[in-house]
């Protein structure tokens, strides 16, 4: 490696560790039979068999000695809790909406919104920038059709454009005139998962929000990832350079009608969620459904603990010295794949970098899964566990024939403050390894998979092509 090839160093990081977990490498002879017993699906590997766990940036922060502090404080009443307060108070604060209901995780908060803005629709079309799994699977699963119109910067990997999370406002606008009787909701996911964790401009939001007015529908916005978005605004648009992300954070935001919130991402936190609304007969409305469905409206499927935890990590998520460092670490590893010869989504996002498994093993047709051969291998190659967003996720059979979504994805998802330079390093030698000897990376057959297709890649069991 030449010193000084790296556009960026790694950020020197604005914490010290005071706690450690020890992880271990398995030999390659036992990785290569944990992944046969996982059935060649990293979900269904256990922790304790991965060396550096990249899967998902969900859930799996390390929190802080404040947040564990605070931990000690939860109110576990079952109702009125005084976590419950603290934590509205802090959402209220932070991202400037008014009505808060609590759930156990983002996909309960998507469950019970869009359940409900869907009610009355015989056919309903939901367009959104990109739709994410969860989601996407709820929607159909609620009779909808989730409909990615991403902008067209987002198709080439390489462009540098700065908001390839953006909408693609013409195709929204093209859609409604002919639709807009069956779309009960615009979506935007904040910053854009599927297309490459890709931040969303304000000037996008805000077109956006025009065509929702002009159409009288609601703009519900998936917030997850919303510090990181606004700390990706600040650096990438140069009328909002000055302004401060906790400003940026509410400005973004004043956009939207309807908000769901996974604590797991940007609120620091190992579980939790919520709905955020501006609109105070959706709150009333909604309260009811989070009672049946998740728990009193004071504690949401969560323990007033959980509640602590939330409201010390959305005040922390948004110092702009942990997200400086937080979008330098991303980027940093996708600055040492490139240097690896890795073909990434370019620029870097703000969670995860972004592999082109199709780039990468080009002789894998999608037939047979190349991002999920791909992340199966590295598994196997050095005990890393990214994800694969490609086709087995994405895909689905549409009038008979098969429907490939744009892109076929490795996802490596930092979790926030638990990794140092050097497993990252390893990551990047690891991965580039693979791909320099990609033609020993098989494609992958599904052996079994579930009923519902809009989750088999959580469940699937697979095997490379020439296996027995
Ligand atoms: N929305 C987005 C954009 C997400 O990325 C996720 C989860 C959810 C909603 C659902 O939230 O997990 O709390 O139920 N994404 C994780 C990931 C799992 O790995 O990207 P949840």
């Amino acid at each position: 490696m030449e010193p000084g090839w790296l556009v960026i160093e790694h950020p020197v990081e604005p914490f010290k560790i005071k706690m450690v977990e020890p992880i271990r490498l398995l030999s390659r002879d036992e990785r290569a039979k944990r992944l046969d017993e996982a059935h060649w699906n990293v979900f269904r590997l256990k922790s304790r068999d991965v060396f550096i766990d990249l899967l998902t940036d969900s859930g799996t922060a390390a929190m802080s000695h404040s947040q564990w502090a605070s931990l000690m404080q939860g109110d576990e009443s079952y109702a009125g809790s005084s976590s419950w307060f603290r934590l509205e108070e802090t959402v209220r604060n932070v991202l400037g909406i008014d009505y808060i209901l609590p759930v156990h995780q983002g996909r309960a908060a998507e469950r019970i919104l869009y359940r409900w803005l869907l009610r009355g629709y015989r056919r309903a079309i939901v367009p959104a920038n990109s739709h994410f799994d969860t989601g996407k699977a709820i929607i159909e699963d609620s009779g909808g059709i989730p409909v990615d119109l991403p902008t067209p910067h987002s198709r080439d990997r390489s462009s540098r454009y700065p908001f390839k999370g953006d909408m693609d406002v013409s195709a929204l606008e093209s859609l409604m005139r002919r639709e807009h009787d069956n779309v009960p909701f615009i979506l935007l996911v904040i910053t854009n998962n599927t297309v490459g964790g890709q931040p969303v401009s304000i000037e996008n939001i805000k077109a956006v929000r025009e065509i929702a007015d002009r159409y009288g529908k609601p703009l519900v916005m998936d917030i997850c990832r919303f510090a990181e978005n606004a700390y990706l605004v600040k650096e990438r648009d140069p009328v909002r350079r000055s302004m401060s992300v906790r400003d940026i954070v509410r400005e973004m935001l004043s956009y939207g009608d309807h908000f769901v919130m996974s604590a797991k991402k940007d609120g620091l936190a190992n579980i939790g969620g919520f709905i955020a609304t501006r609109v105070y007969d959706a709150y009333e409305e909604l309260m009811a459904r989070v009672v049946m469905e998740e728990g009193f409206i004071t504690y949401g499927g969560m323990a007033g603990r959980d509640l602590e935890a939330i409201a010390q990590g959305l005040m922390e998520v948004v110092d702009e010295d942990y997200l400086r460092y937080r979008v330098e670490q991303v980027r940093y590893l996708g600055e040492l794949l490139v240097h690896e010869g890795v073909p990434i989504i370019e620029p870097v996002g703000g969670h995860a970098v972004y592999v082109d498994a199709l780039e990468a093993l080009p002789h894998i047709p999608r037939s047979n899964y190349p991002a999920d051969a791909l992340a199966a291998y590295l598994y196997l190659e050095s005990g890393v566990r990214g994800v694969g967003l490609g086709a087995l996720a994405f895909s689905r059979v549409i009038g008979g024939r098969v429907v490939y979504p744009e892109r076929e994805l490795l996802r490596l998802a930092i979790p926030r403050r638990v990794y140092t330079e050097s497993h990252l390093k390893y990551v990047a030698k690891s991965l580039g390894k693979v791909i320099a000897e990609r033609h020993k990376v098989k494609g992958l057959e599904i052996v079994w998979e579930p009923r519902i297709k809009g989750v088999r890649h959580f469940l699937a069991k697979l095997k490379p092509i020439d296996a027995p």
